[in-house]
């Protein structure tokens, strides 16, 4: 048996991959076009370990996703591969239309074709798995509750535009040719390997550089975090038991503004890496505001705690521990992606700052 996974070599999707193996023998095929965010040596430690077949290639492509879909014969898709940064959304929406929107549009096409020559035990089990993001649904006013599945979408930038998008088609093919889908919608994730230009690790590695913290705006919108090893926790249990064609939010019961992250991540590098400079939060620096920034975002999460039994593992306290802990012992996969195509984004999105 094995399952198909998109965008195995980014943030998510190589925690998902190198988890999954680490409690399964299932085989792991892994689609990624490695553009900027998809990086291999994520997954070094499963070189020759048969268990991983990596393909390099784009999810547009729908010959390939046939192929690999026949040849491999996977039970279940899950699908991660997109475009994931609001910023660059904004400086460049065209990628995020084709990636999360055609690419998704491809992988159900293909999925269908191969689902509809399965038969009995086979058809019945196989799955198309969906990973989404809580901002599809908007910004929250403070004191509303929380995102629950039902809440209206109303997404805000470019990225979560393309995601509602892909939502909607996932939805789509399910009632309409009863493909069984399962979307989750999961907020901020945070850990290793999550790639340096996003809020947590872009912190840690400014701080150690002792270069400016950019906190946009006043730095009161506020996220909900959750630890990465707990979201892949989630899609195990949704995928293993999730109800076909139902949605399940998934969050870490943890809000809190930006400027309380920025600030708990310094405290976190003084006692672990002091700087003699000085604390590091003097580095935090205002900065103009990210256009039609979303205010506010929570999940309820009760869903798939009552259907399934899952709750995050980490509290916030754990996880951030854990994540700063990991960036200050791999300083060389650091180095890695801090290539000259990513100096060039940081001077784009910063400089007019
Ligand atoms: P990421 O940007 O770190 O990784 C995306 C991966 O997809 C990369 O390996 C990239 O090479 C690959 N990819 C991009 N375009 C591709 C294409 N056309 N064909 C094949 N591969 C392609 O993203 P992430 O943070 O790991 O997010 C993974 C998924 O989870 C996304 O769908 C995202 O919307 C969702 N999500 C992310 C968060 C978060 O906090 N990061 C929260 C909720 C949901
Ligand atoms: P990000 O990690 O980009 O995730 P998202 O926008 O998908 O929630 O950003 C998290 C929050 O941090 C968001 O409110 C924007 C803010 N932010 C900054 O204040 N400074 C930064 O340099 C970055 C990248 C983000």
């Amino acid at each position: 048996m094995s399952i198909l996974v998109t965008g195995g070599a980014g943030f998510i999707g190589s925690n998902f991959v190198l988890d999954w193996l680490a409690q399964s023998d299932e085989r792991v095929v892994n689609l990624d076009a490695l553009t900027y965010a998809g990086n291999l040596q994520n997954l070094a430690s499963l070189q020759g370990d048969a268990r991983h077949v990596f393909m390099r290639g784009d999810i547009t492509d729908r010959a390939l996703v046939d192929r690999l879909l026949a040849e491999h014969r996977p039970r279940a898709i899950v699908h991660f591969a997109a475009e994931s940064h609001v910023d660059r959304s904004i400086h460049g929406p065209g990628a995020f239309m084709k990636t999360n929107v055609d690419g998704t549009f491809t992988l159900l096409e293909a999925a269908r074709a191969h689902w509809n020559t399965l038969q009995g035990d086979e058809k019945a089990a196989w799955r198309f798995h969906h990973v989404s993001t809580d901002e599809v649904y908007g910004s929250l006013a403070p004191g509303a509750p929380a995102f629950t599945e039902t809440h209206p979408y109303e997404p805000n930038s470019p990225y979560s535009a393309s995601k509602a998008a892909s939502d909607h088609l996932v939805r789509a093919w399910h009632h309409t040719y009863g493909l069984p889908v399962l979307t989750t919608n999961c907020s901020n994730n945070y850990g290793p390997f999550h790639f340096p230009e996003k809020l947590i690790p872009l912190m840690i590695v400014n701080a150690l550089a002792g270069k400016p913290l950019p906190v946009y705006g006043d730095g009161q919108q506020i996220r909900d975090w959750l630890y990465v090893g707990d979201h892949c926790s989630a899609i195990r249990a949704v995928l293993a038991g999730g109800r076909v064609g139902e949605v399940y939010n998934i969050g870490g019961w943890n809000e809190q503004a930006n400027i309380d992250i920025v600030n708990i991540v310094c405290g976190l590098l003084d006692e672990l890496r002091p700087d003699p400079a000085g604390p590091y939060a003097r580095l935090i620096t205002y900065v103009k505001d990210r256009p039609g920034h979303d205010r506010r975002y929570a999940i309820d999460a009760r869903k798939i705690e009552r259907e399934l039994g899952w709750r995050p593992a980490e509290t916030f306290g754990t996880g951030i521990r854990k994540t700063v802990r990991w960036y200050l012992e791999h300083a060389d996969w650091v180095a890695n992606v801090q290539s000259g195509g990513y100096r060039d984004w940081l001077s784009k999105n910063y400089a007019a700052r």
